[in-house]
């Protein structure tokens, strides 16, 4: 623990207070306070193992939890953290631990949702970036606010789902997203971010590139229709609302459907640990995809706006047949090739070892190089 550390500089000033009677007892009492507080905040070698969904079993050197600014500010002014890497914390969802951290992890737990204005057509509705991005979306349909209902499920927090830009069953955050705040690690000032600042892509925005580690999201705030526009253009949620016997759409029901979809293909990191699609699907051009598709006729792609399609890499990955192979305790999953797995005691770097010869297994027989999308520590 810190406490240590602070104990023996509150003894070293204990005895300097007491040597000069004169000496400044409010300076005193303000530090007594500041100790107590900083020493509750900050754990050292604490456990992550249940703060990621792969339950990778490492420990963070400082480990702190954060409900407001003030708290980020507080720890920061621990000059012990000047030069000390930093990774912020939501779900653990989207991350790969290969290594004990050697620096401060910072544990969103910012909380609050409220509606900030709303127009003829619209609500603007801003979440803390430490809610529940599952139990946000479902506040947002039992307020009738839509436009997330796609997103239902989606692991994590609010905070992260601007990293890359969220996205499933048609919809990306982007669709949705009015702007973010959050708080610069350098210059302490809070920036607010419009749609365009975030430089949003699949999977992408700035802040997994020239921002990356610069900024703690504090909030978002969505731009939700009053005024439901369904989007059911994944063909999935059509056959699943026919099978629950919906006639006429709602959000509500929409939100249901991508539930049991997502239920019925996504192993539950509470029973299987895994952080979703482990890559992305790849980009390739037109001229590419017509290749493959001669040698290999069922290959699955889409296409993109512009021209060029993208490949299912789950179907990739199951024609190099990887898919439902255990090496160790990391695994390729039965369901879904896209997503790798953690059947009990994996290490990550066993995890990662088993992406790098899915990735060189697919680049061998397509000539595809895959990506990976979850962030590896
Ligand atoms: P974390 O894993 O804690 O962090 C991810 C990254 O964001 C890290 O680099 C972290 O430092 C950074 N970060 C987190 N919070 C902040 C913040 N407040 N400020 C600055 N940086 C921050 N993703 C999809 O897009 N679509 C899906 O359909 C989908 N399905 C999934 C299904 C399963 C079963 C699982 C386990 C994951 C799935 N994911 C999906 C991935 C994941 O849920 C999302 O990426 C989610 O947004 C991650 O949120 P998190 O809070 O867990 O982020
Ligand atoms: N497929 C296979 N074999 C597999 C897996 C998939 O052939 O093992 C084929 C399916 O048959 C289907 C196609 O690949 O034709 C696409 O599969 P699916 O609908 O399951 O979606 P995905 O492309 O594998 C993407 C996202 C998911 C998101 C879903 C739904 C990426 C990297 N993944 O998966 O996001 O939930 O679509 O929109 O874009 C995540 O990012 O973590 C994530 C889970």
């Amino acid at each position: 623990m810190r406490l240590d550390s602070c104990q023996s500089e509150y003894s070293r000033r204990l005895y300097y207070h007491k040597s000069c009677p004169k000496n400044k007892l409010v300076d005193f009492i303000e530090f007594g306070i500041k100790l107590l507080i900083l020493s509750m905040k900050i754990l050292e070698y604490q456990s992550l193992k249940k703060l990621n969904t792969f339950g990778i079993d490492v420990t963070a050197k400082y480990f702190a939890e954060f409900s407001s600014i003030n708290d980020i500010q507080e720890i920061l002014s621990n000059s012990k953290f000047l030069n000390t890497k930093k990774l912020i914390l939501g779900g653990g969802s989207n991350l790969l631990f290969t290594q004990n951290y050697d620096g401060l992890i910072l544990k969103n737990n910012l909380k609050g949702i409220e509606l900030v204005k709303q127009d003829a057509d619209f609500y603007y509705v801003k979440s803390a970036a430490g809610e529940v991005w599952h139990e946000f979306v479902m506040h947002c349909i039992k307020h009738n606010y839509a436009g997330l209902e796609n997103l239902s499920l989606i692991p994590g927090n609010v905070g992260a789902s601007p990293m890359q830009n969220i996205g499933a069953y048609g919809v990306e955050i982007k669709d949705v997203f009015y702007e973010l705040e959050a708080y610069n690690l350098a210059d302490k000032t809070i920036r607010t971010f419009s749609k365009a600042d975030c430089k949003f892509g699949y999977r992408e925005s700035v802040f997994k590139h020239e921002l990356k580690n610069k900024y703690i999201i504090t909030s978002v705030t969505f731009k939700l229709f009053k005024t439901p526009q369904f989007n059911t253009s994944y063909g999935a949620i059509e056959t699943e609302l026919a099978a629950m016997g919906i006639i006429d759409k709602s959000i509500r029901a929409i939100s249901k459907a991508v539930c049991n979809i997502r239920n019925s293909k996504l192993p539950n990191p509470a029973e299987i640990g895994n952080a979703g699609s482990f890559f992305k699907n790849p980009e390739v051009v037109r001229g590419k995809y017509e290749f493959l598709k001669i040698k290999y006729p069922t290959i699955v792609g889409y296409e993109l706006e512009n021209g060029n399609m993208k490949l299912a890499a789950g179907w990739l990955i199951e024609q190099t047949g990887w898919k439902g192979k255990i090496l160790g305790d990391a695994g390729v999953h039965k369901l879904q090739a896209l997503v790798l797995v953690n059947y009990g005691n994996a290490k990550g770097n066993e995890i990662y070892d088993l992406s790098t010869k899915v990735l060189e297994s697919v680049k061998e027989k397509f000539g595809v190089e895959l990506e990976r999308e979850v962030n590896i520590i």
